[in-house]
């Protein structure tokens, strides 16, 4: 069984990890017993049934949080014959809406091509304009920053992505990809920063004379640390991590989860970490978020996510988790024919054509936000008759 822990001995040695033996949480079992491109045409207006996505009063700031996300959309469009019409929208992200607490981490899961990558980036403002909603970074919308305090913000909020060796130029040194924007944004004198620099690659787990030499000559796990000296270079706050561990030997993954967890608490990084390893994300996140065809079904508290899952989708998404307890059965729910396209979404709620649980109204009406115990909400008519928080 993979251990996270670090005060375990033998951690940062090769743990026996493996991601897919990875113990799912027991009482998921209780649980088992269900089933860049920019629009250049703005999209249409969509009606809503949703309250909160009408409101359009401002958005206020609320300091305990770095990061406040509310209704974020963003739709691509769909290009056809000789003149490039547009012809209809991937709606990739589609009303998502969460806050996140300075210093903590919110894991991002759900099934491929959900839009958990489109919501990272959006955020960061990597795939042009957004197509509504707003994104509070510091309680400053980060789609009305100029261009330069734009390019200023960067340094705050950088990226890790899932393949280490496609996002490290191969032609660079190791030094120089870790250092370009440091000298860019002049964070540092000239005088201090090749001790900066071996600094940041110490606290990375890298060695100062692997500066001179080249991407191809690290392993996966070593350029994952490349990767991730890079963003810390630049002294941020906010960290997307997109998959940073799925590429990785299993046996490895557990160095660079632990790396990253050390260096939150070091720099005090709070972290947006999208995954498709629901064992990592328990591990790692403090809230989590379920993703379904651009939207956030539920969404809350890792404990209260994990040992109580209140949406349709999520449960069956957990109950996939294996159990490597032979004496344990578990009864995984099966979600019926594939996810529907963005394109052409269902109508009400998204998850009814898979839903075990739809209802005649999920066909028809689209579900609401509801806030079930405190900080823990869910998009689904099965709790419509459930007293939410404040109600
Ligand atoms: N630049 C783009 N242009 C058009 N469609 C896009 C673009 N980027 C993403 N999409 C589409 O948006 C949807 C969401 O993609 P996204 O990459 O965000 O999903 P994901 O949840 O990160 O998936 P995965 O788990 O496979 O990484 C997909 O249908 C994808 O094809
Ligand atoms: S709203 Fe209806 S279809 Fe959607 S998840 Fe809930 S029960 Fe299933
Ligand atoms: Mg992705």
């Amino acid at each position: 069984m993979a251990n996270y822990d670090k005060k375990e001995p033998g951690f940062t040695q090769l743990p026996e990890m493996h991601s897919a033996g990875l113990r799912g949480p027991k009482h998921l079992n209780e649980h088992a017993d269900f089933i860049t491109s920019q629009p250049q045409d703005a999209p249409p207006k969509e009606k809503s049934h949703n309250k909160k996505e009408e409101s359009s009063s401002p958005l206020v700031y609320d300091p305990q949080y770095i990061l406040q996300v509310r209704d974020l959309k963003k739709y691509f469009p769909i290009k056809d014959g000789l003149l490039a019409r547009t012809v209809g929208y991937v709606k990739a992200v589609d009303g998502v809406t969460f806050n996140l607490k300075r210093g903590t981490t919110m894991g991002l899961v759900g099934e491929s091509g959900c839009g958990k990558t489109t919501t990272g980036r959006a955020i960061l403002r990597l795939s042009g304009d957004k197509t509504g909603g707003d994104v509070l970074f510091n309680g400053k919308e980060v789609y009305d920053l100029t261009k330069q305090e734009l390019h200023d913000a960067r340094t705050k909020m950088q990226i890790i992505f899932q393949d280490p060796f496609s996002s490290l130029s191969p032609r660079m040194p190791v030094g120089e990809i870790i250092g370009e924007a440091v000298k860019e944004h002049n964070l540092v004198p000239r005088a201090e920063y090749e001790d900066y620099l071996d600094n940041i690659m110490d606290k990375c787990g890298l060695q100062p004379f692997h500066k001179d030499r080249y991407p191809h000559e690290f392993s996966g796990g070593q350029r994952q640390r490349i990767c991730i000296a890079r963003a810390l270079a630049l002294n941020p706050e906010f960290v997307v991590c997109d998959e940073p561990v799925s590429a990785l030997d299993v046996s490895i993954q557990a160095q660079i989860i632990n790396l990253l967890e050390d260096l939150q608490d070091q720099f005090g990084l709070t972290y947006l970490f999208i995954s498709h390893d629901l064992s990592v994300v328990e591990h790692i996140s403090d809230t989590v978020g379920v993703m379904y065809l651009g939207n956030l079904v539920e969404y809350g508290a890792t404990e209260d996510i994990f040992r109580n899952p209140l949406h349709p989708y999520t449960k069956a998404l957990f109950s996939a988790i294996p159990v490597p307890d032979p004496t344990v059965k578990m009864k995984r729910i099966v979600l019926e024919g594939s996810i529907p396209s963005p394109a052409n979404p269902p109508e009400g709620c998204k998850v009814h054509t898979r839903c075990a649980n739809c209802m005649e109204q999920c066909k028809h009406v689209a579900p609401v936000q509801k806030e079930i115990e405190p900080g823990h909400f869910v998009v689904c008519h099965l709790y419509n008759d459930v007293k939410a928080v404040g109600e």
